[in-house]
């Protein structure tokens, strides 16, 4: 066994050293752990007197590991920014789904290669920031190119990519809503099927109404989408129910919900994903976490990553504002922005730290992932690992906490 610089370690390699392992897997927490990883897997996991020998060896000095994080929800095929309208919510004006109309006229303005060039830095961002899997919508194009070319490109950097031509109705369409339904279900899902693996839908005021997302959904379904669905950001309204009645992996957002929307939830197998950033970045109120995780609804945490609610990568940030804004316990927040995650893309691969899983780490320069949200603002992550590869690693600092 040798040491060596882990981003030439072909073969296997042994991660020891490790002081708390936080696998969110079956096992448990092992201290003093450490894993095995061969080709882009887990190949073992236990404590590190029992490990099995390996062609490298790296020892992360007593440091936290966890699973890297999923993030089941993001925007990221645009062009331009929007920091003016941020600007001007701070200073009191109210967030409405018009605004994305701002961000279709840039991106439809963009080439590919730009498209692909922002998207390509939002997902080192999200590397960065510990999001080993991304999840990626179109949704800013709303014309049949358009949209198929932000699915191609999505689908370069995820088999997560989502078909969101039902974002808002564009402008054009504007006195035929019905007529750019037929658009989406039509030609556009036809040219971004064959690209995307789920299929979603905004459905809150100013966007699509219960109706329309149903037939927006039952024809992805009819093209072999998977559903997630956008519901109750803006307003309560019909979106957790339909979400629940049509079978989707996921709910997202959630801010508003009523008793029998938690009861739905909570009798299906649909995750609630809450996306914090966006109540952040439009000064809205939190979703209730602790009602929906006392109800025992399965809950994720996400990015939501866009230029107009929610423009972080980072997932840190979000656990700390589920933390501290949204009444989660450290733990609850890492599972839901791990194993949680995971089963919003209906996953169980990935977020999760267990023997046949993809070699997907985060190496916490902390003791424990308390430290995630104890120490908001502060970059505790030392190494991420994705597919079995060292793919980032930060300036040494001091260590972990004595
Ligand atoms: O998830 N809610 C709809 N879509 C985004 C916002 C998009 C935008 O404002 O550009 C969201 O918050
Ligand atoms: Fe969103």
């Amino acid at each position: 066994m040798s040491e060596v610089s882990p981003e030439r370690a072909r073969g296997s390699t042994l991660i020891t050293g490790i002081g708390l392992l936080c696998t969110e897997a079956e096992i448990g927490d092992i201290e003093g752990a450490a894993i095995v990883l061969e080709d882009d897997r887990i190949a073992w996991v236990g404590r590190a007197q029992d490990a099995p020998d390996a062609d490298y060896r790296i020892d992360v000095d007593g440091r936290c590991v966890i699973p890297g994080f999923v993030d089941s929800h993001a925007h990221l095929v645009f062009a331009g920014e929007r920091s003016e309208e941020f600007a001007a919510r701070m200073a009191g004006e109210r967030y409405s789904a018009g605004g994305i109309a701002s961000t279709v006229t840039a991106t439809r303005g963009a080439t590919d290669d730009q498209l692909r060039h922002n998207v390509a830095s939002l997902v080192r961002e999200l590397h960065d920031n510990g999001c080993t899997t991304v999840e990626i919508k179109t949704g800013y194009g709303l014309t049949v190119a358009d949209e198929q070319r932000a699915a191609e490109i999505a689908a370069e950097f995820t088999p997560e990519a989502t078909f969101l031509g039902a974002h808002v109705v564009p402008t054009e369409f504007a006195e035929d809503p019905a007529g750019y339904v037929d658009l989406v279900t039509g030609p556009m899902l036809e040219a971004c099927a064959p690209h995307s693996r789920w299929i979603d839908v905004f459905c809150d005021r100013g966007a699509f109404d219960a109706d329309q997302a149903r037939a927006i959904i039952s024809a992805g379904q009819a093209k072999g989408l998977a559903v997630r669905l956008h519901a109750n950001q803006l307003q309560h309204g019909p979106g957790i129910q339909v979400a629940v009645e049509v079978g989707a992996a996921s709910a997202d957002h959630c801010t508003y919900l009523d008793d029998a929307d938690i009861d739905a939830l909570a009798n299906s197998e649909t995750v609630a994903t809450l996306l914090p950033g966006a109540e952040f970045s439009t000064r809205s109120p939190y979703p209730d976490a602790r009602r929906l995780l006392d109800a025992g609804v399965r809950v994720a945490l996400a990015t939501d990553c866009n230029p107009g609610t929610s423009f972080t990568t980072s997932m840190p940030l979000c656990i700390a504002l589920a933390v501290r804004e949204m009444h989660m316990t450290p733990r609850e927040a890492l599972t839901a922005a791990t194993t949680g995650g995971a089963a919003a893309l209906r996953r169980d691969d990935v977020g999760r730290v267990e023997v046949g899983a993809h070699g997907d780490l985060l190496v916490l320069d902390a003791p424990n992932p308390i430290f995630l949200a104890y120490r908001p603002g502060v970059d505790v992550i030392r190494q991420v690992w994705r597919n079995g590869s060292l793919l980032m690693e930060k300036g040494r600092r001091d260590g972990v906490w004595e």
